[in-house]
């Protein structure tokens, strides 16, 4: 079974209760995400492998380390794209690729619109990227799109996360791990994680 690690940082609990409030405006409720998906992507990385690297500082040549396997960073579109600007800041040599979901609203089942991913993606260390864990539904179809492709090692991260997304999840694919910044109560009616925060890609992108 896959683990699941919820933050437990103050810092990402400060931002996360900002991000809820529904007077958080558009340009603030983008640059929490920002901030929070930089200080998860620590965790997100802490496994990822080294490998030596001479270096010469100014005083004299030593041995250091670099990360030796590649990232490649799958927001799932929309929402996914504003934890991107982040993980590029933090993971620079990482690759993009970019799955295209959305919910149908009666179904509530994902429908693929687009998908482009790296061509190494066989070996790459991937990170699929979205705020919401509501269903499970997209972040289970994504990882399904990304295995069919020969990914083989994959995380998840989302910000906020039901406990009904986690577990099928972790039914579907209990080889990927699930990073949550936090572990809500359970899903409405709708399919919205209560308290969650609304609609992520809205909130986002001004589109409410
Ligand atoms: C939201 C969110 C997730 C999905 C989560 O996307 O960004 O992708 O819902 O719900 P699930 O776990 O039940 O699948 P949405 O479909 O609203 O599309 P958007 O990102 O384009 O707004
Ligand atoms: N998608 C969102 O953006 N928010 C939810 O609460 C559930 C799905």
């Amino acid at each position: 079974m896959s683990k699941v690690f919820v933050s437990d940082h103050p810092l990402i609990a400060h931002k996360v209760t900002m991000l809820r409030d529904e007077n958080t405006s558009v340009k603030e409720f983008r640059e929490l995400v920002n901030e929070i998906a930089i200080l998860m992507s620590y965790d997100v990385t802490k496994d990822l492998t080294l490998k030596p690297y001479k270096v010469k500082t100014p005083i004299t040549e030593t041995e250091g380390k670099v990360i030796e396997k590649q990232v490649a960073l799958v927001p799932i579109l929309r929402a996914g794209l504003g934890f991107v600007d982040a993980l590029m800041s933090t993971i620079p040599a990482a690759k993009v690729g970019h799955i295209g979901l959305y919910r149908d609203p009666k179904t509530l089942l994902p429908v693929e619109y687009y998908c482009k991913l790296p061509t190494d993606i066989a070996d790459r260390q991937v990170i699929v990227l979205d705020p919401m864990l509501a269903t499970g539904g997209s972040s289970i179809a994504a990882i399904d799109f990304i295995k069919k492709r020969g990914a083989r090692k994959i995380k998840l991260m989302c910000m906020i996360g039901a406990p009904e997304g986690v577990k099928a999840v972790q039914e579907k694919h209990p080889d990927v791990d699930i990073y949550l910044a936090a572990l809500d109560e359970k899903l409405n009616d709708h399919g919205y994680i209560v308290p969650g925060l609304g609609d992520a890609g809205d909130r986002l992108f001004g589109t409410l």
